[in-house]
């Protein structure tokens, strides 16, 4: 559908919002004579090939060939339609398009990203205001001033109150007369079971969070007790996306720049209070660890070092063995934090100050070291003690693409434990084929030469089971992957009934947020069932999409895999007349399309 905006007003929009402004927002970019060049936000690149030209008003990449205007960088880095950019753009500006030449439809599409912008606006005051509120936000202001919080701060990063209550949101969003759609959408309200909607705030802290444009994407919440869950985040929406939102981005984003660092921590409290004492290069990850997508979102419009600031040995350690290779694969330098024991940066930050906050940056290490000098704190250099330190750094520094950067490590290592070298090389390439990946190279490979069921089936058929698992799980926590499991009937594919079962149940009714799970569980009767949600809501599921997409593909192919085994299976069975073989091959081919039809 072309949609007919006149060329001048398309170039008074062009001019208006300079391309070099629009892009820089989100790419760091340097002078280089008349253009500017930063990292290529479209591909992975550690020398920057990206230039924009303020004087044509475009941008090209020398390393992947993308190029284009103001509206191509944004419909291809937001994921947005041609119209939405360029409407995203005027109402920036403040520049009227025409409205005589939208059809119905376009005037309706123009929105739904910007109506929930608005939309979550108009809520952010709402919240604030319940938090300014002479009576009803007495709580809330009593407990942020309690914890240390100014009114600066407050203000800065526009906090506020969901009061208590199931349909507060529910009649201002009535009030604004917003469709039920827009609603739902927002995510902030939930529907009922059977009709109408409930608020998925109530009694809670509320902190708007905003992209590095200053728009509002989504919410979190914190409870002013002890009760569960602590924190909540607003679902995925069309603006909102875990894996790639980082909570103070907007207010973090200059300071970062100028500094050449940006800091790393994990609670919304965390962030207010590093901010508050002056740290103002620090964003938080919200709920989830941290991605790809977040390590390129900071690496090409923040800073070059990040420093990843943890509350203890554990969580830095599982941080660093998780993200060596993210940080690696980005080009970005990443140095561990961990703060003394008790400590968390709110608390840290509010008893010791700024000064001892940066001292302990100045004392951070490398990821890898940290993980070194971690495995010997823990294992000793007794000759045990060294072996087990190099098994533990097998995984890690497999994942080192990097050649020189890997000899460095292992030099360091060796130097660290008097190990030869060689040795250590020899190890580490020993553990190849463990090679942790979403799933084992060879998770479904057949032997062709040996058709036979026995222990190898066994194996097989537990590995699917162990991905099915997987699958689920995931489902669990990253619902907007539900579509792509509706669209690819990957379900058809299970071969365990239980996960069957409980993924339809799933499928009809999201998990858009922790609380949701009782209500999921008590859909079942059985304690099997009720069981494993438990251990899939708890287990480690994916939350970033592109991995979501990436174990489906995998376990689809695996399964295309396999039954052309099967087929040719069957075939050399009928050929060698191994007829107990057939039979057994055939009852199995018979059981696949019994669970498709299913
Ligand atoms: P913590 O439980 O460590 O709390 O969660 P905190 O940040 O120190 O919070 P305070 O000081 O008790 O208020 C760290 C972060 O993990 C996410 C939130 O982003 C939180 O800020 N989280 C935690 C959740 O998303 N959900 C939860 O239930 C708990
Ligand atoms: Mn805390």
């Amino acid at each position: 559908m072309p949609i007919h905006i006149p060329e001048e007003k398309l170039s008074e929009i062009r001019n208006t919002a300079n391309i070099t402004d629009i892009i820089s927002e989100r790419v760091v970019l340097k002078k280089a004579g008349k253009d500017h060049v930063g990292l290529c936000p479209f591909h992975s690149e550690k020398t920057p090939s990206f230039t924009v030209s303020p004087a044509k008003q475009i941008f090209h990449c020398f390393g992947c060939g993308a190029g284009g205007d103001v509206f191509s960088f944004l419909m291809k880095h937001e994921g947005i339609n041609f119209f939405e950019a360029v409407q995203s753009l005027a109402r920036r500006y403040g520049i009227a398009l025409p409205e005589q030449n939208m059809s119905v439809s376009q005037k309706k599409a123009v929105s739904l990203r910007q109506q929930l912008f608005d939309l979550n606006r108009q809520v952010m005051s709402y919240y604030a205001g319940q938090l300014a509120g002479r009576s009803s936000g007495q709580k809330c202001r009593t407990y942020l001033e309690k914890r240390g919080f100014s009114q600066e701060i407050i203000m800065q990063f526009g906090l506020g109150f969901a009061p208590d209550g199931w349909d507060n949101l529910v009649r201002f969003f009535r009030k604004l007369n917003i469709s039920k759609a827009l609603a739902e959408s927002t995510g902030l309200v939930v529907p009922r079971e059977n009709s109408g909607f409930y608020d998925r705030f109530r009694n809670r802290v509320m902190f708007p969070i905003f992209d590095v444009t200053n728009q509002i994407i989504g919410f979190g919440g914190r409870v002013f007790d002890d009760s569960k869950p602590k924190y909540l985040n607003s679902p995925e929406t069309p603006i909102y996306h875990k894996s790639r939102s980082l909570y103070g981005a907007q207010a973090a984003k200059n300071k970062a720049r100028e500094t050449g660092c940006v800091y790393i921590v994990e609670g919304y409290f965390d962030l207010l209070a590093l901010h508050q004492h002056g740290v103002t290069n620090t964003v938080a990850t919200l709920g989830t660890s941290l991605t790809a997508e977040h390590i390129s979102v900071l690496r090409r419009g923040f800073a070059q070092k990040a420093f990843l600031v943890f509350d203890s040995d554990e969580a830095g350690l599982k941080a660093a063995r998780r993200s060596i290779p993210l940080f690696m694969n980005a080009a970005m330098d990443a140095a561990v934090i961990v703060l003394p024991k008790g400590y968390d940066p709110d608390s840290f930050i509010f008893e010791f100050g700024r000064g001892a906050f940066e001292k302990e940056s100045e004392n951070a290490v490398g990821m890898v070291e940290f993980l070194i000098e971690f495995s010997i704190k823990s294992n000793g250099l007794s000759m045990e003690g060294k072996v087990r330190v190099i098994a533990d750094l097998q995984q890690p520094l497999l994942e080192i693409k990097d050649n020189v950067a890997r000899s460095i490590y292992v030099k360091y290592l060796s130097e660290r434990l008097s190990v030869d070298e060689n040795a250590i090389i020899e190890k580490i390439k020993s553990g190849k084929k463990r090679l942790n990946q979403v799933l084992p190279n060879n998770w479904l490979k057949h032997n062709n030469d040996e058709p036979s069921l026995s222990e190898n089936d066994l194996l097989i058929e537990s590995e699917m089971i162990r991905v099915e698992k997987q699958i689920v799980s995931m489902m669990l926590k990253s619902p907007e992957i539900l579509p792509e499991i509706k669209k690819r009937r990957v379900l058809d594919y299970f071969s365990d009934k239980r996960l069957i079962e409980i993924a339809n149940i799933v499928l009809k009714h999201p998990i858009y947020a922790d609380e949701d799970l009782p209500g999921l569980m008590n859909r079942f009767e059985s304690l099997d069932h009720r069981n494993m949600i438990a251990s899939l809501a708890i287990s480690e599921g994916c939350r970033d999409l592109n991995i979501c997409e990436q174990l489906l593909s995998q376990f689809m192919n695996g399964i295309q895999r396999r039954q052309s085994t099967l087929v040719s299976q069957i075939k050399s069975a009928q050929e060698s007349n191994d007829e107990e073989l057939l039979f057994e091959l055939l009852r199995k081919k018979q059981e696949q399309s019994v669970n498709r039809l299913r």
